[in-house]
């Protein structure tokens, strides 16, 4: 078997006085789907900074295939309205291989190339500070898809969307997953999302972890917290 992209082994982590994990370990294969859920504040974006070396293992190790190159969709955030930057020119200040201050013509073929893909073709022009919540994450993708990552990581880069907006996204990380073998690490409290679209689940609690396939994943038996809310009540 082709060695994993990703292998976490006997993570230790805590900030002061909390502790988040104390004996994490698992991998990440070429070519998978994983959701990371568990409830707000159990460390999911913090083990996302630790995979993204932000941060530093207080024991244990962390180790990536020397290929690795990581692609990050962050939350959608609020942006200034009057943020000044297209769809387009936005997307592109990912692009910086060299010093000069244009872009040669692959580059533009590349970018083109790119916004196809999230079909924003038809929207490019638009101000990113007037762009919709659903235009402004698929903007967040394609800059990360810029640099061509072999590893995806989404934090929650669903959560403000609608159900067709949710659905295109996720549809477009599978294909490429299936199309160029791009491993991903998706963010979610969304389990429906998480069992649609990723074939295993990570799940933080405050006492410990899991990997296991979404196939054997119990809503029942998962934490009250990512339960829908008709189930909890
Ligand atoms: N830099 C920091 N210094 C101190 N505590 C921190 C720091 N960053 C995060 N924490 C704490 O660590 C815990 C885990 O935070 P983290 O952001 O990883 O949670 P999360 O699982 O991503 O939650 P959410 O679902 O709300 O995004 C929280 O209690 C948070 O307050
Ligand atoms: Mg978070």
């Amino acid at each position: 078997m082709a060695s994993p992209l990703l292998t976490v082994d006997h993570l230790t982590f805590g900030f002061h006085d909390r502790q988040l994990y104390s004996d994490l370990s698992f991998n990440l294969a070429r070519g998978s789907m994983t959701s990371l859920i568990g409830a707000n504040g159990v460390g999911k974006t913090t083990l996302i900074r630790l995979l993204m070396g932000q941060l530093t293992p207080q024991s244990g190790h962390i180790t990536h295939a020397p290929d690795m190159r990581l692609g990050y969709v962050p939350q959608f955030r609020n942006i200034d309205p009057e943020y000044p930057l297209s769809l387009r020119s936005f997307i592109q200040l990912n692009q910086r291989g060299h010093w000069f201050p244009w872009h040669t013509q692959a580059e533009k073929q590349q970018l083109d190339a790119v916004i196809r893909k999230t079909a924003l073709t038809a929207r490019q022009g638009q101000l990113l500070g007037k762009a919709s919540g659903g235009e402004k994450q698929k903007a967040y993708l394609a800059q990360a898809l810029l640099t061509e990552p072999n590893f995806l990581i989404l934090d929650e880069a669903t959560a403000s969307l609608d159900v067709n907006t949710k659905t295109e996204l996720m549809t477009l990380v599978r294909q490429l997953s299936q199309q160029f073998g791009l491993t991903v690490l998706f963010v979610t409290h969304d389990l429906e999302l998480a069992r649609e679209y990723t074939d295993q689940y990570l799940l933080l609690t405050a006492t410990g972890h899991e990997l296991r396939s979404t196939q054997l994943m119990e809503p029942a038996n998962m934490p009250a917290e990512l339960r829908p809310a008709e189930e909890v009540r």
